[in-house]
């Protein structure tokens, strides 16, 4: 049997398009945040398609007053919330000595500020629902690079935050848990190689095929192994699992 109603922020494209579509197969109502209205129109029917009903919502997350949007529009349609993924991320990838405070405060008002103040708002609904909830942090946050050190911070940050939910969600009822993906064939990794491949003498194909190549299983995640991973952690068999933070790399971390 399906069940109710998931959020998905970042729904518009890559993981959280992918995740989209893998609950229309497990839940009957599909909520879409992002910023693009005609991706997100693109998504609403593909999810259709996969049999369940999208309600897109078209906003900037970064906004203070846009998770209150979202849970409300939410709660007005459907009346209730069983789970909530937070994937929207777009923390700039900008070397730790030349990043500005502007850029650091952007990255953290949306991944960061956004994913809390969703969970937040959201929590009532998901006590009553005794729903889930599943943070997108990212393996960045075990292996911190000074090229990557703000998408470090603010992933290692998200599951500190997963786990202080976690903690509450016990008493509450609610179920709280992190994702690290690594690699991710997705447009922020094609953006970021096209910008890493000239600065180490390399053509964007080149880089494309070394990155993954270095460290894990040599190839890209694909967007859908994520998706079925948060699946599972919204799913009843997931139901002793709180607090985890659960790392999907292809082996490129070696630490424990
Ligand atoms: N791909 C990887 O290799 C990788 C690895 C580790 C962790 N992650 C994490 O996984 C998550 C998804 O990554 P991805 O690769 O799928 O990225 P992506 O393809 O760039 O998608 C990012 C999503 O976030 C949304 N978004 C960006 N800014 C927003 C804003 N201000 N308000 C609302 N939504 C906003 C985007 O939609 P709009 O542009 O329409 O707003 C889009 O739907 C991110 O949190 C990322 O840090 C990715």
């Amino acid at each position: 049997m399906k069940r109710n109603v998931a959020i998905i922020t970042g729904a518009s494209q890559g993981i959280g398009r992918a995740t989209a579509l893998r609950l229309a197969r497990d839940f009957s109502s599909i909520v879409l945040a992002a910023r693009n209205g005609d991706a997100l129109k693109e998504v609403t029917q593909a999810v259709n398609q996969a049999g369940a009903e999208a309600l897109p919502l078209a906003l900037d997350l970064r906004e203070p007053a846009a998770d209150k949007t979202l849970v409300d529009e939410t709660l007005k349609r459907f009346g209730r919330i069983d789970a909530l993924v937070n994937i929207a991320g777009a923390v700039p990838q900008i070397d730790l000595m030349e990043m500005t405070d502007a850029q650091w405060d952007d990255g953290m008002a949306l991944k960061l500020h956004g994913a809390r103040r969703i969970t937040i708002h959201a929590w009532n609904a998901l006590k009553e629902a005794k729903g889930s909830v599943v943070f997108t942090s990212g393996n960045s946050a075990q292996a911190p690079k000074s090229a990557f050190a703000a998408v470090a911070t603010i992933n290692a940050a998200i599951v500190a935050l997963a786990r202080a939910f976690a903690e509450r969600g016990i008493q509450d009822g609610v179920q709280v848990n992190s994702v690290l993906p690594g690699p991710v064939l997705t447009n922020r990794r094609k953006t970021y190689m096209e910008k890493y491949a000239p600065t180490h003498n390399m053509t964007f194909d080149e880089a494309m095929e070394k990155f993954p190549a270095q460290d894990g299983i040599s190839r890209y995640g694909q967007p859908e192994e994520i998706a079925d991973l948060m699946a599972f952690l919204v799913s009843p068999q997931a139901i002793w699992m709180t607090g985890s933070a659960v790392r999907m790399d292809g082996g490129e971390i070696k630490g424990v």
